[in-house]
């Protein structure tokens, strides 16, 4: 019987547990087959840390925020890694690995494909920054708990008369920046695909209250404001050696109050955009992506990636995902900002 094991790696987002459960529903009901998940992304293929995963251990999961198997940033292309992951999958009698996770966990699964262990990749990440697919799960989600909470902002900042300020993740691309943003009429939305002068910011911040409005600005962890060298990130490198993002909004509470005179108050996101239950959309599309993940095992087509093309998911090679970050287009920014100020 063909056993196939599942690991989700790198930072979570909303939708894991439901590709899980497409995958082993599709692959038990269409194909017959066995499955495992490795605990903690690729750490549990290299310490052998499983779990058995029969169809009632994923039953009602599609729901559920966060994974089960949970998840690490471990690199298996570190010294010895190919080697120790070939021999766990004999050993446990695996015949391939449904990768889950972002660009870290593609770029190792594409160099396993190529050193001939067979992977097949499911593109996650709330950044929506992957090239090769229309939209990553999480990212819905992501944009849904984003304009809760600006919403939220607002109200507040209208009884105060105050300046919001709301700092949302997306790494260098401003989508989750740009949707909430948009959903949530804000002022002002900064990207870092595109600068802006901090004067101009004050500008829309101070024509919003002039037309009696509590001004409310989105600003994206990796905005870099006209004059600012790199994108604000005081907290040092993560594991795989990028800027850990985030702080911009403080800054900009100091500058904006400084220029414009409004009280102003900045809130960062966080990680709540990470958290939760995934939305209809994401439960839709993780489950779609699970069940193609397996069919293309079944199909031999190994050393690729499932990935959502308009409506259709489709399979696309991991060189083709991993070749460029998909950043916001300067008409969709442009598009946004006939409503700023
Ligand atoms: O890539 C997803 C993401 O949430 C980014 O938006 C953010 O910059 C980063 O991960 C935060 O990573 P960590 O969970 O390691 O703090």
């Amino acid at each position: 019987m063909t056993r196939l094991g599942i690991l989700t790696s790198g930072g979570d987002c909303p939708g894991l547990n439901a590709v899980i459960r497409g995958a082993v529903l599709g692959g038990v009901i269409s194909h017959g087959y066995d499955f495992v998940g490795f605990r903690d992304g690729w750490r549990g293929v290299l310490e052998r840390d499983l779990v058995p995963l029969p169809r009632q251990a994923v039953r009602g999961l599609a729901r559920l925020g966060g994974t089960i198997l949970g998840t690490s940033r471990t690199n298996p292309l570190k010294e010895g890694g190919i080697p120790a992951v070939r021999e766990s999958l004999q050993v446990l009698g695996i015949d391939g690995i449904i990768a889950v996770g972002g660009e870290g966990t593609l770029a190792a699964a594409q160099e396993l494909s190529n050193q001939g262990i067979n992977v097949v990749g499911v593109p996650k990440t709330i950044d929506n920054d992957l090239d090769a697919t229309d939209f990553t799960f999480g990212f819905d989600t992501a944009v849904q708990t984003a304009t809760e909470a600006i919403d939220r902002l607002r109200t507040t900042g209208e009884s105060h008369h105050r300046c919001m300020i709301a700092e949302v993740m997306g790494r260098n691309a401003g989508w989750i920046a740009l949707h909430s943003g948009m959903a949530s009429g804000a002022h002002a939305i900064l990207i870092p695909e595109h600068r802006v002068a901090l004067e101009q910011v004050a500008e829309w911040v101070q024509s919003a209250r002039d037309r009696g409005r509590a001004p409310l600005v989105v600003v994206a962890e990796a905005f870099a404001p006209e004059g600012q060298d790199a994108p604000y990130s005081p907290r040092g490198l993560d594991a795989f050696g990028r800027p850990r993002l985030g702080g911009i909004g403080m800054l900009l509470e100091q500058e904006l109050q400084r220029m414009t005179g409004i009280e102003t108050r900045a809130t960062v996101l966080g990680h709540i955009q990470r958290g939760g239950a995934p939305t209809a959309f994401d439960r839709v599309l993780a489950t779609r992506l699970g069940m193609a993940a397996v069919d293309s095992a079944a199909g031999g087509r190994w050393g690729t990636m499932v990935s959502l093309r308009g409506t259709t998911i489709v399979n696309v090679g991991f060189a083709a995902a991993l070749g460029r970050l998909k950043t916001v287009p300067e008409e969709r920014y442009r598009e946004a900002a006939v409503l700023f100020g």
